[in-house]
């Protein structure tokens, strides 16, 4: 049996951070349900510290979703992991994902304190959350910019103190995928007690290699949890985009090897859904839930895909929830193309020469009008020219 891959949704807690796309309790607990319809392993609902709202949101989701583990951020302090427990309390499966910031510029800069007190810290929230539930999540903060020996430190430190995954944030992707596939492997290698927790990628996308980079972790850090966000939604550029990094582990699963838990049948009507609830449209061209993912414009490809689908699509339109893939008449479809659509609209031309005036006219009308439409089509046969 192959080995499983978690995926760990942060839509409702890092998306939620992108600048207009903050979203009311109701509306979060609609994204819930949908992530958890699409089997979600754990659902960040939010950070319940942050606002009464938040809070009220994670209580919400905990009380609503049982088949998905539902988390809570908190920073490393009492406070917020005891209003975090509390949100959580009606969980069936609860998670506290506590975190400190361990590299040198956010320990001097921000956090204004010395790496002895960052590590004293860490392991004091971790003791804290473990008294106050069995699954605790521990990200250092900016882990990626961080010193590895100080590192390792701090990470054996909170595994002993019971951590059950350890998350590894390229919080500003600054990362490359080998180098972050290598850096964390560098960390699992050295720390002792590394196998007693899972493993964690956590990528930002600001030089669009947030996909790339937590493929690399799982493959080569041997990471064993994705955090991701749908649509890629998230602070500045955003984070690892939950569909493009779950339809390329099913998609390559000659070379991933891993199980995931996903239907992935749910991720357009998800991505929709987040789409309206923020108000962020998902540009066209977007992998796998963009409105030209599975649409087919070009005279070679249409005639190759309707002749075999595979000549021009590596996934199924239908296995990630559109309902079939598009062929795009315009300037650049074929003659069979053209036929074929015929075909699916009922209309019967005569003769060759029928199909062929109609066929004339429709390029003609192309040339004109960028996408050509079914009305198009029929309006264009019921030409006398065409019949006549
Ligand atoms: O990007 C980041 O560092 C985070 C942590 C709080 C996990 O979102
Ligand atoms: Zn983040």
């Amino acid at each position: 049996m192959a080995d499983k891959l978690i995926i760990f949704d942060t839509t409702l807690r890092d998306g939620e951070q992108s600048p207009g796309a903050s979203m009311t309790k109701d509306e979060k607990l609609r994204i819930a349900r949908q992530l958890e319809r699409m089997r979600v392993d754990v659902i960040e609902a939010g950070f319940a510290a942050s606002s009464n709202g938040d809070f009220e949101a994670v209580k919400a989701i905990a009380d609503v979703v049982k088949e998905s583990t539902v988390c809570s951020l908190a920073r490393a302090n009492d406070r917020d992991i005891a209003r975090a427990a509390e949100a959580l309390k009606g969980a069936r499966s609860a998670r506290i994902h506590t975190f400190i910031a361990t590299s040198p510029l956010h320990m001097e800069k921000k956090l204004r304190m010395t790496p002895d007190q960052v590590f004293e810290q860490a392991k004091l929230a971790v003791r804290f959350a473990k008294n106050l539930t069995g699954d605790v999540e521990f990200s250092p903060e900016d882990g990626y910019r961080s010193e590895v020996d100080f590192l390792c430190r701090v990470l054996e430190a909170v595994i002993a103190e019971g951590a059950t995954t350890i998350n590894i944030p390229d919080t500003v992707g600054y990362a490359i995928p080998e180098l972050y596939g290598n850096f964390i492997k560098t960390l699992r290698e050295r720390i002792p007690n590394a196998d007693k927790a899972v493993w964690s990628v956590h990528c930002h996308n600001d030089l669009g290699m947030a996909v790339a980079n937590s493929l690399a972790g799982v493959k080569i850090g041997g990471a064993r949890q994705i955090e991701c966000t749908i649509n890629g939604l998230g602070e500045r550029a955003g984070n690892c985009a939950l569909e493009e990094v779950v339809m390329a582990m099913r998609t390559r699963r000659d070379y991933f090897g891993l199980e995931l838990g996903i239907d992935t049948s749910q991720i357009v009507p998800a991505s929709r859904l987040v789409s309206q609830t923020t108000g962020f449209v998902v540009q066209p061209n977007k992998a796998v839930v963009g409105a030209n993912a599975f649409a087919h414009a070009s005279g070679i490809h249409q005639d190759g895909v309707l002749k075999a689908r595979d000549t021009y699509e590596i996934m199924r339109a239908e296995d990630v929830g559109w309902a079939a893939n598009k062929i795009v008449l315009g300037k650049l479809s074929g003659r069979n193309a053209f036929k074929q659509r015929l075909q699916e609209l009922g209309i019967e031309l005569d003769s060759e020469s029928e199909i062929n005036a109609a066929f004339a006219k429709f390029k003609e009308l192309a040339d004109r009008k960028s996408e050509i439409f079914d009305e198009d089509i029929i309006a264009l046969v019921s030409d006398e020219s065409v019949t006549s």
